[in-house]
């Protein structure tokens, strides 16, 4: 029996592919390579010694889709697999409510179809919208405020309809507060598209020498140093969530939504100095103005995790910034260079 990754070449989806494989796991991966690439998951190969089997295959296409879990024997589902531009989904609307929540309900109609009913989804803190009070909590009132962060506000909706039609569904929704950092070995990491959107992408290009200087959205905020605060964690400890969500899945039916974050914030200043810290390298900046449907602070309470999920986030942000800093120092280019791979893709 194996663990379908929908989405699994991408930043998020390639370190739980690690975790899995570490554990033991059989693993597919499903993606349709819109936002990754291939050699993603060549390193994922080479950092664990395994191969598994990767389709290239969009959720949308409910055919091939079918062909894959006909061939494969599935027993529960981590769903990465969609998009996550903010920004683009202001622009593009359409495009992210069909590919986010279209390829999961065709998702959810063919699981339905091979009897598998166990999931485990990538949810975002973005559902929680502007909120004032903090931490911040499960049960807080969802107010998404971008057509991205409604798509898994709508999916998180229409996951609790399957859940109640059929309470042998067992469903796990995976609040992610601010991803960042890398495997420890420097092979995998994030690799946006273009100009980076997000602060740590940024800053370390900035430190590569591939953009000039940060620009700091905002320093007027109510915040200790009027910088935004947000609740970041490393990659490998979201992952690992993934695994403690999987088994907890794996031993109960209903749906429950979880915060994965550390459960501490920190400004912008105060990332940019613990980067610099780490790498010695100078992070130029310049204050701009509020990035528009920035809020001031955002990060989680973390304990429904702790006790349910017998999860918390052990890596602080030095080690967050040394494992960002490697990926990006051995890999200026992402993925698009370094194609000196050893292990083959299966
Ligand atoms: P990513 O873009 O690196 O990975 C997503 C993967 O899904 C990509 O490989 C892409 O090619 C694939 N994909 C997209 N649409 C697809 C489709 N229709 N069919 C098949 N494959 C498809 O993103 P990530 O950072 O790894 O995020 C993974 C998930 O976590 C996403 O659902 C995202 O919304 C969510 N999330 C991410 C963050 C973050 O800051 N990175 C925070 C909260 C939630
Ligand atoms: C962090 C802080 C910025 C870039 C986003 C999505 C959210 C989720 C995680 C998917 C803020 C500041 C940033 C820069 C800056 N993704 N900043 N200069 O906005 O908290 O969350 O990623 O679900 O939905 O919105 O993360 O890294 O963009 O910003 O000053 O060039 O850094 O203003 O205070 P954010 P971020």
């Amino acid at each position: 029996m194996a663990i379908l990754v929908t989405g699994g070449a991408g930043y998020i989806g390639t370190h739980t592919c690690v975790e899995l494989l570490n554990e033991g796991y059989d693993i597919v991966v499903v993606d349709n390579f819109s936002n990754s690439n291939p050699q993603s998951l060549r390193r994922v190969s080479e950092i664990t010694g395994k191969s598994f089997p990767i389709y290239e295959t969009d959720l949308l296409d409910k055919e091939g889709l079918t062909e894959i879990f006909a061939e494969s024997k599935i027993e529960a589902v981590i769903h990465f697999a969609g998009l996550k531009s903010v920004g683009e989904s202001v622009s593009i609307p359409i495009h992210y409510y069909q590919n986010n929540i279209t390829g999961t309900i065709i998702l959810c109609e063919v699981m339905q179809q091979f009897g598998v009913n166990n999931l485990v989804f990538s949810s975002s803190a973005t559902v929680y919208g502007i909120t004032d009070k903090m931490p911040i909590l499960e049960n807080t009132a969802l107010r998404a405020i971008n057509p991205y962060g409604r798509t898994k506000h709508m999916i998180e909706e229409i996951l609790r309809d399957v859940t109640f039609a059929d309470p042998s569904w067992s469903i796990a929704l995976l609040r992610y507060f601010n991803p960042i950092g890398a495997h420890e070995s420097g092979r995998i990491g994030e690799d946006p598209n273009g100009i980076p959107n997000n602060l740590m992408p940024y800053i370390s290009q900035v430190a590569v020498g591939k953009r000039k200087q940060l620009q700091i959205f905002g320093n007027d905020y109510p915040t200790r140093d009027g910088t935004g605060i947000r609740d970041y964690i490393h990659v490998t400890d979201l992952a690992i969530g993934h695994l403690r969500a999987l088994e907890k899945v794996q031993t109960s039916t209903g749906i429950d939504a979880f915060n994965l974050g550390t459960g501490k914030g920190y400004s912008v200043l105060e990332m940019v100095a613990a980067f610099e810290k780490v790498t010695g390298e100078l992070i130029p900046y310049r204050f701009a103005d509020r990035r528009p449907g920035d809020s001031s602070i955002c990060y989680a309470d973390v304990n429904k995790a702790k006790k349910e999920l017998h999860w918390q986030a052990t890596r602080g942000i030095e080690k967050m910034c040394e494992d960002t800093w490697r990926w990006q120092g051995e890999n200026p280019n992402g993925y698009k260079k370094n194609r000196n791979q050893k292990t083959p893709v299966q």
